[in-house]
């Protein structure tokens, strides 16, 4: 393959899943513009993975920078042991109201961490009440829910997480759906229900379940699985039933980027715990906060001397900047009119779908709002994978970047995540630059 950059400067950075002997440099960003990154030596690339999925209006937005600006001379940083600050709490009064049941909201700096609390709000929840049994988590195959020690344990994907499993906690994975790759003998009618039943089994037959945890809308990081309509909504009742906990995982799919702001909410769910982050501050600084209902928060509530209260905190947690720039953000998706454009925006990417199946690698082509995974296949009538000594992913990236845009896919699945807010002609020059990107690496793959 070529080599990815020209130039040769030196770095002490080590890079995220990244091979560091294979990619010794890379171009180095250093504007970004709307939907464009400009490199150090003027190139332009457009941002169709969001900055990894978090970006909604575009870069450098002028109200985002104002409010960071105005923000910074008032209080970059304050804790909150023992003090709060006017923007955690603004922001915590606007998210739960516009998210449906919840009471509460815990902060943190990440999808990983903002998971991590999750889980041991739901252990200490059991705790609380007398239930010290309930300690172990359900979850579905294939799920992600970040790369800590926990959140590896909850969504593990064998592929990177095998070299740490000794340290792992055991979690109880029941099958997910996936319409492309169905068992044979099931309809996917059937095998959706076969999952719940796997479920219900599961929740139904063991005493010691503390939460059902899952990814709200489509599991994203596992290869863009969008689940059927009614799929999650079923499992909540599930979880009434049992009186099992349903935590919910917005961090990727939360604030618009599946087509709703609160994506529980259009799936007719009631999570009791749910966690978002990425778009939360529109991706301009590290912000994920963690919901609950009144159910919950009210358990940890007691004298202090009876240990109840919740054992965790972070340096940042609450940072005023963050939740500065969190407010200037949300407050902007009615000025905007933000969803119904992305309803537009989301018609314009499934026009595609047609113009995509009939390119000659591609086996499946998963959309919904404005997330779209193209599943590249070696065979197309026996579904069959690429190796990753292919390394499809790599081929993608190289030669996207050829034709203006950045891509960043996972493995074989070749991904559209754009900002929220890119224009027609913006998202038409990047689902074009991506089927060419498509085009030319199967012409030289076989
Ligand atoms: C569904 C989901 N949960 C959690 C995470 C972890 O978030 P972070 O990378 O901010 O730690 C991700 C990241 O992609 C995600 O997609």
């Amino acid at each position: 393959m070529e080599p990815v950059l020209d130039s040769l400067m030196r770095s002490y950075v080590w890079h995220p899943y990244t091979q560091m002997k294979e990619w010794p440099n890379f171009d180095v960003i250093v504007k970004g513009s709307g939907m464009w990154l400009h490199d150090s030596k003027g190139r332009m690339l457009l941002d169709g993975v969001a900055s990894m999925w978090c970006n909604v209006w575009g870069h450098s937005k002028k109200e985002l920078v104002s409010s960071m600006v105005e923000q910074t001379k008032k209080l970059q940083h304050s804790s909150l042991f023992n003090l709060t600050n006017n923007r955690a709490e603004d922001l915590a009064e606007k998210l739960v109201k516009l998210a449906p049941n919840m009471h509460r909201v815990f902060y943190s700096d990440d999808g990983s961490t903002a998971m991590e609390i999750s889980a041991k709000i739901a252990l200490q929840y059991w705790y609380n009440k007398n239930e010290k049994k309930k300690t172990r988590f359900v979850v579905l195959e294939n799920g992600y829910h970040g790369d800590t020690i926990g959140a590896m344990s909850l969504g593990y994907v064998p592929s990177f997480f095998s070299r740490y499993k000794s340290v792992l906690f055991p979690v109880f994975r029941t099958p997910s759906p996936n319409s492309y790759r169905i068992p044979d003998g099931f309809t996917f009618q059937e095998y959706q229900d076969f999952c719940l039943d796997r479920i219900e089994k599961k929740l139904s037959k063991s005493n010691d379940i503390a939460a059902f945890i899952m990814e709200s809308g489509a599991q994203v990081a596992g290869g863009v699985i969008i689940y059927p309509i009614g799929f999650q909504k079923k499992i909540s009742k599930l979880c009434k039933r049992y009186d099992v906990l349903f935590i919910l995982d917005e961090v990727a799919t939360g604030f618009g980027r599946l087509g709703s702001i609160i994506e529980y909410e259009s799936q007719n769910s009631i999570p009791d715990i749910v966690s978002f982050g990425k778009m939360l501050t529109a991706g301009y600084l590290p912000l994920a906060a963690t919901l609950t209902n009144k159910r919950i928060y009210d358990t940890f509530l007691g004298a202090s001397q009876q240990l109840k209260q919740f054992f965790h905190g972070h340096t940042f947690t609450g940072n005023p900047l963050a939740c500065a720039t969190a407010l200037a953000n949300l407050s902007l998706y009615k000025k905007y009119n933000l969803m119904s454009k992305v309803r537009r925006r989301s018609d314009q990417l499934k026009s595609y779908i047609n113009e995509l199946f009939k390119l000659r690698l591609v086996g499946d082509v998963r959309h919904k709002g404005l997330l779209m995974g193209i599943e590249l296949v070696r065979d197309k009538k026996r579904k069959l994978p690429f190796g990753p000594e292919k390394r499809i992913g790599d081929r993608i990236f190289i030669e996207a970047r050829k034709h203006g845009i950045y891509l960043r896919s996972l493995g074989h699945i070749v991904m559209i995540v754009p900002p929220l807010a890119i224009s027609e002609k913006e998202l038409d020059f990047l689902v074009d630059g991506t089927i060419e990107t498509i085009k030319r690496v199967s012409d030289k793959i076989i």
